[in-house]
């Protein structure tokens, strides 16, 4: 496993485990999957994985009960994560919610807290009060944000008056909106970013077809799997086997090579089993070569899906089976 190299009171690992499929009936994996959950967590651990995210929001609390059963005692050693949902997030909120999330955790202090995407209506003036009040008792380490832009991630700094550590935001091979600013930002001024869905949901591993697309309302809703994207995908899975050939590895481990890439990155890809988590964990070992790096841009680039609002009658009729 790789760290980033960060001033962190503990090592961060590049490659997290995402839990929002722990507790979530969503992602379809079914009764059976809490066991597996566990089981995925500890072996995680093994790895060398000290990174895992969870929030409020996933399963309603499952998902951070689930994590914090099976970290059990090595809890105090890794960085736990979690995420405020901001309904409304002034600072008395706030703090009532931290307190929730450590209960259900089973923890004295929550490594990450990240507010989970930013509030229209309330300023980060007043949640970030509730943040630095929750820091000073020692129940937060360190604040995060999530879905921010720039502009607002500095603003909540601001307000913080000291570092928010990390931005977790959308990003994988296909969605590269944080190379723009918010990774170069991360790497001069040494904070993270935390990419999400760093396989597309699975998109990027290549399991997927016009044919075979996946089950589960999550990915139902996600216009990647839409028969037509899943087809026009095919160029660009071939380019990320081709380089996973080379690597003796498969396609989403170069898919997340692709974004451990910058060092201020880490990802949190979510699993299904421990062989997954297995082939993420060694991912963090690849060395992508220019050439490769640049073939993956290319192809990434060509990839043209259909997104938004023309994505939406596709999907009404994917869904009726038409
Ligand atoms: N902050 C936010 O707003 C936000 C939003 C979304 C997610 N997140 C966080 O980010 C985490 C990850 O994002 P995500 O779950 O949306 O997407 P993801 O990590 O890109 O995709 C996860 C899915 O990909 C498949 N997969 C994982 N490893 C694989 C491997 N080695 N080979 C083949 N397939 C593999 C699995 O599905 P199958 O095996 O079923 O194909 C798995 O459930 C979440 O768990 C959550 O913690 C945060």
């Amino acid at each position: 496993m790789r760290y980033v190299q960060l001033d962190t009171p503990k090592p961060i690992s590049k490659i997290g485990l995402g839990t929002w499929q722990f507790g979530s009936k969503e992602w379809g994996y079914g009764p059976d999957y809490e066991r597996r959950a566990a089981e995925i967590v500890r072996r995680a651990l093994d790895l060398g994985v000290t990174l895992f995210d969870t929030a409020e929001l996933y399963g309603f609390g499952r998902s951070e009960r689930i994590l914090g059963s099976a970290l059990g005692d090595d809890r105090s050693k890794v960085v736990v994560a979690s995420k405020i949902f901001p309904l409304l997030p002034v600072a008395p909120v706030v703090q009532q919610r931290a307190v929730a999330s450590a209960a259900r955790l089973g923890v004295d202090g929550i490594d990450l807290y990240q507010v989970h995407q930013a509030n229209p209506v309330v300023a980060d003036t007043t949640t970030m009060r509730g943040m630095r009040s929750l820091q000073d008792v020692g129940l937060v380490g360190e604040v995060g944000v999530s879905n921010y832009g720039l502009r607002r991630w500095r603003f909540a700094e601001a307000a913080l008056g000291r570092r928010v550590l990390s931005n977790q935001v959308r990003y994988s091979m296909i969605d590269r909106g944080p190379e723009e600013d918010l990774i170069p930002y991360a790497e001069q001024a040494g904070r993270i970013v935390i990419a999400y869905s760093p396989l597309a949901q699975g998109f990027l591993s290549g399991r997927y077809d016009a044919t075979n697309p996946p089950a589960g309302a999550v990915r139902r809703a996600n216009p990647y799997f839409l028969p037509e994207n899943l087809e026009r995908g095919t160029a660009l899975i071939a380019t990320l086997r081709e380089v996973a050939d080379a690597h003796d590895a498969t396609p989403s481990q170069i898919a997340l090579a692709y974004v451990l890439r910058h060092p201020n990155v880490v990802a949190i890809p979510g699993a299904s089993g421990v062989e997954q988590m297995e082939r993420n964990a060694a991912a963090a070992e690849i060395d992508l070569t220019d050439d490769e790096y640049a073939a993956l841009v290319a192809a990434a680039h060509a990839f043209r899906p259909v997104t938004g609002v023309a994505a939406v009658p596709r999907m009404v009729r994917a869904r009726l089976g038409r």
